[in-house]
């Protein structure tokens, strides 16, 4: 907190006069808290500088007067990275938005840090090109939180995280140095690749300002099938079939316990394409260059697998709204918090494997201890990646600590990651020992006191700073 508060703000309001400087009761509710479902805290400040160099400014002036700072896109963050700070100014990209060029040589987009992801899609597709990154919240994130997560979503099967659609990146130290690095090409060995420490790092090391995407050909068409399954075993057959059969056709292999599908057909009520019950179900996508071969290679891949007893009955795509019909199925977990109520989700990393023991041992752990417990199970399974949605019925309020404890241990003894695509942020703070070393921990200490000597930029995030909050 700087020294003097008014004569601070004064500061800021003079450098930033207008729209881009927010304070006390002109802070809207939105600002006050990420979709981490943490209490509502009030800044100092918002500001929402609209240049690179207005984003400098902001940064330089807030650590010459040792003012802490949160970086905010568009709090669709999951685990509490950009909530607020008490006393911290909350430098928002929301105004510094839009595509700057679309390369079609080069196969690049430059786009500003405050565009929301479905905009950057649009305009790729627009252009003829196709951006992979994807997610339930595209239509609210923003491209800047988007690599300050690192995000990972539907696509990662094919087309890897966040990190790997970006060819340069444009960002803001946390002494307010600008550093501009808007590479297009795509190989590019001179020296360290720095913009690797600023993706991911949830907004702890600098502040993204623009960024180089790398964008993709328009796939020419896309295929979809829905399948019921009645083992986990018949899971990892069809996955081994699909990367053999459809090989980088496989463009998204998504999996539903019976548990997650029962919730989205009887409380969020999304219709099922398939009679019956099963064990498990697959969404499963390829992408592909031309309908005409594809589309027939697509049909009798799913009658092989089907033919062989791996799939027990599946929905085929005729067109692409029953695709997008397939994906409602597990869009629909964007549902949860006003269909469930409050719960806690988590995002965990495991071996393929070992998911559906990982399951059974969690609901059995969750249940032993409370008997009313809800567990869901589902995610980007083809990516290790399993998101679990947990709740004690026997009561209002959650116990988080009690439920987070029994799920990470969960994960320990599995040798998983707490966190395989939301980050770190607050929530998991405190169990990111549980899959990283001391060393490991120890080096990351370093590399935020070397960028970061007085802990200004959104302290107590991801790793304890000299000045951040010791949850
Ligand atoms: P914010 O929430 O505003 O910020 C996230 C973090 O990035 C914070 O630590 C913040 O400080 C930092 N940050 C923000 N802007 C910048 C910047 N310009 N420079 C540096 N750091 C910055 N996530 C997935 O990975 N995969 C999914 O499939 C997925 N699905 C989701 C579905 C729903 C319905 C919802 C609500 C969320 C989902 N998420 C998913 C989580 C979330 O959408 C992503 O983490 C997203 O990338 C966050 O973007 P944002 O703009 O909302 O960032
Ligand atoms: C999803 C979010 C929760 O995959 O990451 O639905
Ligand atoms: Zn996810």
């Amino acid at each position: 907190m700087p020294l003097d508060t008014a004569s601070f703000l004064s500061r800021l309001a003079e450098a930033f006069p207008g729209p881009a400087l927010l304070s006390g009761t002109d802070i809207p509710a939105r600002n006050l808290h990420d979709t981490s479902f943490l209490a509502d805290v009030r800044p100092l400040a918002v500001l929402r500088p609209d240049t690179p160099e207005a984003v400098a400014e902001a940064v330089r002036l807030c650590a010459e007067a040792g003012a802490t700072m949160v970086p905010q896109g568009g709090l669709t963050g999951l685990a509490g990275g950009a909530h607020p700070i008490d006393g911290a100014v909350m430098i928002s990209l929301e105004r510094f938005s839009g595509i700057e060029e679309i390369d079609p040589a080069s196969s690049t987009m430059t786009v500003r840090a405050g565009t929301p992801l479905e905009v950057i899609q649009k305009a790729a597709d627009e252009a003829g090109f196709f951006i992979p990154l994807d997610l339930g919240a595209r239509g609210s994130c923003l491209i800047g939180g988007n690599i300050g997560t690192n995000a990972g979503g539907n696509r990662v099967i094919r087309y890897g995280m966040t990190r790997e659609m970006i060819l340069g990146l444009e960002y803001v130290l946390p002494d307010g140095t600008l550093v501009s690095g808007l590479n297009k090409m795509l190989k590019n060995n001179a020296g360290y690749d720095l913009k690797q420490l600023f993706i991911g790092s949830e907004g702890t090391l600098g502040i993204v300002t623009r960024a180089v995407l790398r964008m993709h050909p328009k796939p020419g068409c896309v295929n979809a099938a829905l399948c019921g399954l009645g083992s986990y075993d018949d899971v990892l057959k069809l996955l081994s079939e699909a990367r053999r059969g459809l090989g980088p056709m496989l463009s998204a292999f998504e999996v539903m316990w019976s548990d997650y599908w029962q919730v989205v057909t009887e409380t969020v009520g999304v219709r099922s394409p398939l009679d019956g019950e099963h064990k498990v179900y697959v969404l499963l996508e390829a992408q592909g260059l031309d309908e005409e071969i594809d589309g027939p290679r697509f049909m009798n891949w799913i009658e092989k697998v089907y033919e062989a007893g791996i799939v027990e009955d599946a929905a085929i795509s005729q067109s692409l709204s029953d695709v997008k019909r397939f994906w409602g199925l597990r869009d629909a977990c964007a549902e949860f918090m006003t269909k469930l109520g409050p719960h806690c989700a988590y995002d965990i990393g495991l071996p393929v494997k070992r998911m559906d023991e990982f399951a059974d041992a969690c609901r059995a752990r969750l249940i032993a201890e409370m008997p009313e417990a809800l567990s869901v199970y589902y995610g980007h399974i083809g990516d290790g990646n399993l998101h679990i949605v947990a709740l004690d019925r026997a009561v209002t309020e959650q116990p988080m600590d009690r439920i987070s404890g029994i799920v990470y241990n969960t994960v320990r003894d599995f040798g998983g990651t707490v966190s395989a695509e939301h980050g770190i942020g607050l929530l998991k703070k405190r169990y990111l020992p549980y899959t990283r070393s001391a060393e490991e921990l120890a080096l990351m200490a370093r590399i935020k006191a070397a960028l970061d000597p007085a802990g200004l930029l959104n302290p107590g995030k991801v790793i304890d700073t000299p000045n951040g909050d010791k949850t």
